[in-house]
């Protein structure tokens, strides 16, 4: 396995393998990773010749008071995983390498300001921004990313979409602690007693899976899931909401497929969870 910091090597490299006809696949990340990222590089190594990870926790997607420098790095654990998962690549650059200043950027409205975005208004844009220049740097035929950040996911579809990148992006399941906890590199931040107040957050989501059904109001759902988190004192609810699963606007009834997303704060840590019903 090679790691690179440059965008040239990154790119010489990526070229000589389409040379010889091979397929690429990316799985872009902000490194310390766990087992969801593992599951994202194993689905990239079954459906790719050569797969690439990117690991750069990039600067333009947290907000002025977010936890940018105190964001868990682990690179040679993160290295020795890649290389045991069969990964072929680690793009590894410094922001430098990434960004100058002034720089582009690139954003998708709507989508990006319900849910998430209420809270972190820049957030997408820098996801965006450097989603866009990662695909642009490797050119991937596939690039692979979870389904615990749903919004994200939906936002990048439609940037593929909308830009005409040709590149094929797979959503992947959410990979859970055995007690539920969907599995975050945030999770690193939470004390013990917060580590146990945060199950509230995969609890409501296991009350909203039983309760849904179509033509069910939006609230029939989502009121006993806010008694739940309400409930755990550690907890603080940022949003717990349903949306269209393409556009991220608020729905009122269960008339098509939606994704109901939340945020909470456990203690000063902000955790993200969801399902999706589909019709
Ligand atoms: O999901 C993440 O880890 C990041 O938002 C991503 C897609 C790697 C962009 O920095």
């Amino acid at each position: 396995m090679k790691v690179a910091t440059t965008i040239k090597e990154t790119r010489e490299l990526v070229k000589a393998w389409k040379r010889e006809g091979l397929s690429v696949g990316l799985v872009p990340t902000m490194g310390y990773l766990h087992e969801g990222h593992a599951s994202l590089i194993r689905k990239c190594r079954e459906e790719n010749d050569r797969v690439v990870v990117s690991v750069f926790v990039n600067p333009t997607q947290f907000g002025p008071n977010e936890d940018l420098e105190a964001y868990p790095r682990d690179f040679k654990r993160d290295s020795e995983l890649c290389d045991s998962l069969g990964a072929d690549l680690i793009f590894h650059p410094e922001p430098e390498e990434m960004y100058t200043d002034p720089h582009a950027f690139v954003s998708i409205d709507t989508l990006s300001e319900t849910l998430c975005g209420k809270t972190r208004p820049i957030h997408f844009k820098g996801v965006c921004t450097v989603v866009s220049k990662l695909f642009n740097i490797v050119q991937p035929d596939n690039a692979y990313f979870g389904q615990k950040d749903a919004q994200q996911l939906a936002i990048i579809r439609k940037m593929v979409q909308d830009l005409n990148f040709d590149i094929r992006i797979v959503g992947c399941p959410i990979i859970r602690e055995e007690d539920g906890l969907a599995k975050s590199s945030r999770n690193t931040y939470l004390s013990p007693e917060e580590r146990q107040a945060a199950l509230c957050l995969s609890r409501a989501v296991k009350k909203g899976q039983e309760l849904i059904s179509t033509g069910c109001s939006a609230d029939f759902v989502l009121a006993p899931m806010k008694g739940l988190i309400e409930a755990e004192p550690l907890a603080k609810i940022d949003y717990v909401s349903m949306v269209d699963a393409l556009t991220m606007q608020p729905v009122e009834t269960v008339d098509r497929s939606v994704l109901i997303a939340m945020a909470v704060y456990i203690g000063k840590t902000r955790l993200i969870d969801n399902f999706s019903y589909e019709i």
